[in-house]
């Protein structure tokens, strides 16, 4: 089947002209891209991704993990071949308290070089799981660092310069859950798969044999590889029966490269109480969260009123596309099927609901962001090469480079505080993300962030045109030699060289 894409590349760019000289609708071209139709799904429980604590071993909890080959049944009686970790299809929920010293225990049995990278986690990079980090098929790797986070969601997936793309996409991720006492003093619903539910989004696309399709087409490139079905922790179309009358929804954009814009079907609102490294300091009440790739937030609904409460996905203005999309990115939009919206999630309320404790007004104190603390401020503009679409080429850049594993391209100071200046030259909307820091967000376009953003961040959406400002600090861990990364988070740019990196120096 990939082959069959590969061979569709010409006719694809032929599609492109065609749809654009109005001869093949934009609906034959998307067929084109995703093949095969859906198969049929039967609503299924929504599975919870297995809690592992790992082991103390000579006082470093301890974590094993294989990444393996699997058969996954997405579809009643169709099978797919996926990756996971300890499983089919993603891995286990590592749960860790913030100051422990933890070991991983990584084996790649996939048949071909693999990482996994912690995103999101302040660590020495030699300890990072980036592209410098490989895994020989076959081999054991075994880093071993402290948890210097707040609580909140991160996640592990491979890294795998310039397999990144195919190798997530076919299964190679999970969640880790980081706790603290800050915020095990809050009464926030913390039942894991009961009260306290992950939920990782990813749209795939099936071909009929059943088997997963990644494209290789320029288009899907461009765009980044995008599915007409939506997996939640690898279910299709999952229901939730909640026992409690709040539910917290910790919610991970694990898409390659498609925005989801979240909300409720009846328009019910929510509180948003964290962002990718941690709490918000207060909830914020709204009805529609939009994330990138990579990109988490944490919610708790109430279900006081005893109806259905169904999660889904909105059209989002442009999403993906925001601004200056233009002709052709309206067309693109339209032939990639960036229109879908899609079933999150169905919950039900059960008979009986023990009240949940109120949310508490105030959850955590963040430090102001003091940008008269920087040394240093860094421009990084992102840059597609558009111009060269229709004639097969395109280039994905920052700052006029394209990813060199062998180049460093930025060296800061430890112990420094800097303002990266994250500038979007090309006419897509990229989630920018860096390696080893937790940051804020400054200012969009010199107005000061939404208040969903004014929390701690490892992944920011840059939009065309927008210049968006972060505050870091990196803190502590200088290696000279072991480089960090910053990149787009669409995968297929990132495997398409949209990824710089920099090294922290004593
Ligand atoms: Cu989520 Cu460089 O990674
Ligand atoms: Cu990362
Ligand atoms: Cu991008």
């Amino acid at each position: 089947m990939i082959s069959r894409r590969t061979a569709l590349t010409g006719l694809l760019l032929g599609g492109v002209g065609l749809a654009s000289a109005g001869i093949l609708s934009s609906r034959d071209a998307r067929r084109w891209i995703f093949g095969s139709p859906t198969f049929a799904a039967e609503p299924k429980p929504l599975a919870i991704p297995k809690s592992l604590t790992g082991e103390v071993r000579d006082g470093v909890r301890t974590y094993d993990l294989g990444l393996q080959k699997g058969i996954s049944q997405f579809f009643n009686g169709v099978e797919t071949p996926t990756l996971g970790i300890n499983g089919a299809y993603l891995g286990p929920t590592l749960k860790m308290r913030a100051g422990e010293l933890v070991r991983m225990n990584v084996t790649n049995r996939i048949g071909e070089p693999s990482t996994l990278h912690w995103h999101g986690f302040h660590l020495p990079a030699s300890a990072d799981g980036g592209p410098h980090q490989v895994i020989a098929d076959g081999a054991t790797w075994s880093p071993q660092f402290t948890v210097k986070q707040r609580a909140s969601m991160f996640w592990y997936h491979s890294h795998m310069v310039p397999r990144t793309g195919p190798q997530v996409y076919q299964g190679l991720a999970g969640l880790i859950y980081v706790d603290d006492d800050e915020t095990a003093r809050l009464d926030l619903p913390s039942d894991y798969g009961v009260d306290d539910i992950p939920l990782v989004l990813q749209d795939r696309a099936f071909d009929s044999d059943g088997s997963l399709i990644y494209s290789t087409s320029m288009p899907s490139v461009m765009m980044g590889m995008r599915g007409n079905v939506l997996l939640v922790n690898g279910t299709v179309r999952p229901y939730f029966e909640a026992r409690t009358s709040k539910l917290r929804l910790r919610i991970l954009n694990g898409s390659n490269a498609r925005f989801h814009t979240i909300g409720f079907a009846d328009g019910r609102t929510f509180q948003h109480i964290g962002t990718d490294g941690g709490l918000l300091e207060r909830p914020f009440e709204t009805s529609r969260i939009t994330l990138a790739p990579a990109e988490r937030a944490q919610i708790v609904v109430d279900l006081d009123d005893g109806r259905p409460a169904l999660l889904r996905t909105f059209a989002a203005a442009n999403a993906g596309m925001r601004g200056g999309g233009g002709m052709m990115g309206g067309m693109m939009e339209g032939m990639m099927g960036d229109d879908l919206t899609f079933d999150v999630l169905d919950i039900r309320p059960g008979a009986q609901r023990p009240k949940s404790a109120p949310l508490p007004d105030r959850l955590v104190s963040l430090e102001r962001p003091d940008p008269s603390r920087a040394v240093n401020t860094r421009r990084f503009v992102l840059q597609m090469g558009m111009g060269g679409m229709m004639m097969g080429g395109g280039s994905f850049a920052i700052n006029g480079k394209t990813m060199d594993m062998n180049r460093i391209d930025e060296a800061v100071r430890v112990g420094t505080t800097e303002i990266w200046q994250i500038e979007n030259a090309s006419m897509m909307s990229h989630p920018f993300h860096i390696h080893n820091v937790q940051f804020r967000v400054l200012d969009r376009n010199g107005a000061p962030p939404a208040p969903g953003e004014t929390g701690l961040k490892d992944t920011v959406v840059v939009a065309p045109s927008e210049r968006v400002r972060l505050l870091l600090n990196f803190a502590d861990y200088s290696d000279p030699d072991s480089p960090y990364m910053y990149h787009c988070h669409i995968l297929e740019h990132e495997d398409a060289g949209m990824m710089g990196q920099f090294v922290v120096t004593a």
